[in-house]
């Protein structure tokens, strides 16, 4: 490719340490579009016979063919894609195949071969993410009558809906959406033809090269275009942040699956057993969730340290951005499909909700909220009813077992009614302003988010 320069052949672990066919090969489809859209331009500009371009053009489907059933050769010499690709084409239609790569760089090749990976991942992790949100709002709508403990700092808090717990991951999945469309509009500008850093002598007209690759935008500075990598940052960001709201679902699922807990059985074919022992059914999907959530984050960490300090224009340090992307699109791409399988297959324990919400002192908030219905400050109202669960653990007792008659010892206005308010039922139908517990407000949440599903946009492209 550039030998003629050089006197002596390159060190064999040098060529080596180079290659990049071994990741990058899964480009194929791309850099096939983004040659057959380049040979198009030559054909108009004048430097491709039609003659010239219709062999190069069959040429280009036939290896893509050979491409896809894995019946193309890769030799020792092919250092990445592009070069096996060119290499291919000279074989099939002679010195006229290395014609596509006048006025044409590896450094703007790759570049736009990257972006329509994005724009395409973006696609599919997206449908993945939309089919995941619906399978959570599937599940709160039948859960949406169970009343389960909240927890802060992991400690029994308030009571909460199941399906308004189920509900809050659906939220989470939606800001991802609106960062997968944040990256798939920043890599949907055309990169090609800007050379090696300064530009096409050829004049092609690049608005036409885009909008037969589909881009909606042109780069408008050959410099930056061929080392811009925000695009694969930004992508790298949403399935960080994808699997950071997956590790969290993972972890409710392991606390909930587990004896203590005791809300929720996976389906078998969604758990493991042990070697050892024989009684064990482990949540090991939602685990390796977790766990693989650190690998993307670390992809993009190492993009991110990678591009910092690079000089203006292409340096080979960006053939690094491959790896860590590639990885974390099918490591998101994989979990998306693990979590789908696992939460559309789960049972509830209803019997074991009802158990947990009935034991712990999950409303003793709201004996506070009744005495401040009755003009006692809150402060005040904390430190009564305060006493009245010291009372209560000292006496082995629940708020529940306690009579008008215990409770009017603590404060005159506490009584009847006010044991009225402590029930789990009343606890939540109290919550029901915008984005709170109370039955009523669930299903209208509920229904909202099943409007925002349908409504949404199509998967981004
Ligand atoms: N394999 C290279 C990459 O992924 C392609 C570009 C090579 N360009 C160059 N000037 N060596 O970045």
């Amino acid at each position: 490719m550039w030998g003629g320069r050089f006197g002596e052949e390159p060190d064999v672990l040098f060529i080596e340490f180079g290659k990049s066919i071994s990741f990058d090969a899964r480009l194929y489809p791309y850099d096939i579009d983004c040659t057959a859209a380049w040979s198009d331009a030559l054909l108009e500009a004048g430097v491709l016979s039609g003659s010239e371009h219709s062999r190069i053009d069959e040429a280009l489907e036939l290896i893509e063919r050979e491409m896809a059933d894995g019946s193309f050769e890769f030799k020792p010499s092919d250092e990445d894609i592009h070069t096996a690709i060119e290499r291919r084409l000279v074989e099939l239609v002679g010195t006229v195949g290395g014609k596509v790569r006048t006025g044409r760089s590896r450094n703007d090749q790759v570049a736009c071969d990257m972006r329509l990976f994005v724009l395409h991942a973006c696609e599919l992790v997206g449908m993945a993410t939309e089919e995941l949100q619906e399978t959570l709002i599937e599940r709160a709508q039948e859960t949406v009558d169970v009343a389960i403990p909240g927890h802060t700092h992991l400690q029994q808090a308030q009571p909460v809906l199941l399906g308004h717990v189920l509900l809050a991951f659906v939220h989470m999945l939606e800001r991802d959406l609106s960062l997968l469309l944040e990256a798939d509009a920043s890599a949907d500008s055309l990169p090609l033809g800007s050379g090696a850093l300064a530009g096409t002598p050829v004049p092609v007209d690049r608005e036409v090269l885009a909008s037969r690759l589909g881009f909606s935008a042109v780069s408008q500075n050959s410099v930056d275009a061929v080392s811009d990598r925000d695009f694969v940052c930004a992508t790298l960001f949403a399935l960080t942040m994808i699997m950071s709201h997956l590790s969290r679902l993972s972890e409710q699922i392991i606390l909930w699956c587990s004896q203590e807990f005791g809300l929720v059985q996976l389906d078998d074919a969604w758990a493991t057993g042990s070697s050892l022992m024989p009684q064990k059914k482990n949540p090991d999907g939602p685990e390796l969730i977790r766990g693989k959530t650190g690998r993307v984050t670390g992809s993009l960490v190492s993009v991110l340290t990678m591009l910092k300090g690079l000089p203006l224009a292409y340096n080979r340090d960006l053939q690094e951005d491959k790896e860590p992307l590639f990885d974390a699109v099918d490591t998101v791409l994989d979990s998306l499909a693990v979590m789908q399988g696992t939460v559309s297959t789960m049972r509830f324990d209803r019997q074991r909700a009802r158990e947990l919400t009935r034991s712990g002192f999950m409303t003793a908030t709201d004996l506070a909220d009744f005495l401040v219905s009755r003009e006692l400050d809150f402060p005040e109202a904390h430190r009564i009813v305060g006493e009245v669960v010291h009372y209560c653990l000292k006496n082995d007792k629940t708020l529940w077992d306690l009579d008008a008659e215990e409770l009017k010892k603590f404060s005159p206005l506490l009584g009847e009614e006010a044991a009225g308010w402590l029930s789990v039922e009343s606890s939540l139908a109290r919550r029901g302003a915008i984005g709170g517990t109370a039955p009523r407000e669930v299903a209208r949440q509920l229904d909202e988010l099943r409007r925002m599903i349908e409504g949404d946009e199509p998967p981004p492209l």
